[in-house]
């Protein structure tokens, strides 16, 4: 089976696991990404962001949620009353997964499959076990898939406060869509505003 269990190293901080994962082979992902996208923030922050895989952006520059996603994500965290600078930023696929039309054309985002978001899962579970955040902000269905398992469904649960063992410890966790569905959505304000509600929801938990 796809892993990339053999690449993470133990007992290492932040710094050292970024350090590895920028090897991980753990799947086929890495052969066509440019680089590995780790997450980024700091380890003492109280709230995880866990978002799908790195976008074209995220890929070329090395950090998660820089691009479009990432400014509408920050402007709705502000606006929550979350802020993005005190926040561990993270995907559940630590590389850009995409197919071309053609050869030299734009690169587009493909969904990750059930194997490579378990395989990148260790990656994952380290960040979790080093930061211990206050809270997990689940950005739509894959990240929802990877944490929680298959069953998953964000229009479910997305805006109420879940309490889940997630690999091995308890943790307490807030679902809402992904920033790239607002993008996408003909109501974009009213995908916007649905965005910040939900994560107010998680805001009034960290006191
Ligand atoms: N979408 C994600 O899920 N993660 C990123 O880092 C960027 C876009
Ligand atoms: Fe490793 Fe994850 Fe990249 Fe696959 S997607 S190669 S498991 S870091």
């Amino acid at each position: 089976a796809f892993t990339a269990e053999p690449f993470v190293p133990e007992g290492g901080d932040l710094e050292a696991l970024r350090r590895a994962a920028s090897g991980c082979r753990g799947c086929p992902l890495h052969r066509d990404a440019t680089q590995t996208v780790f997450g980024a923030g700091d380890v003492d922050a109280r709230v995880m962001l866990v978002g799908e895989q790195p976008g074209d952006q995220e890929d070329r520059q090395g950090k998660p949620f820089v691009g479009p996603a990432g400014k509408l994500l920050d402007r709705a965290l502000a606006e929550a009353g979350i802020d993005p600078g005190e926040a561990y930023v993270t995907n559940a696929v630590k590389h850009f997964k995409f197919t071309r039309a053609e050869p030299r054309k734009r690169r587009i985002h493909k969904a990750p499959s059930l194997r490579e978001m378990t395989a990148c899962g260790p990656w994952l579970a380290a960040e979790l076990a080093l930061v211990e955040p206050e809270l997990i902000v689940v950005l739509g269905a894959t990240a929802g898939k990877a944490l929680l398992g298959s069953s998953f469904r964000v229009t479910r649960v997305r805006g109420t406060v879940l309490e889940e063992e997630i690999h091995g410890r308890p943790e307490r966790l807030v679902p809402t869509v992904h920033p790239s569905a607002v993008l996408r959505a003909d109501d974009r304000e009213g995908a916007y505003q649905g965005l910040v509600a939900d994560l107010e929801v998680g805001a009034r938990l960290l006191p």
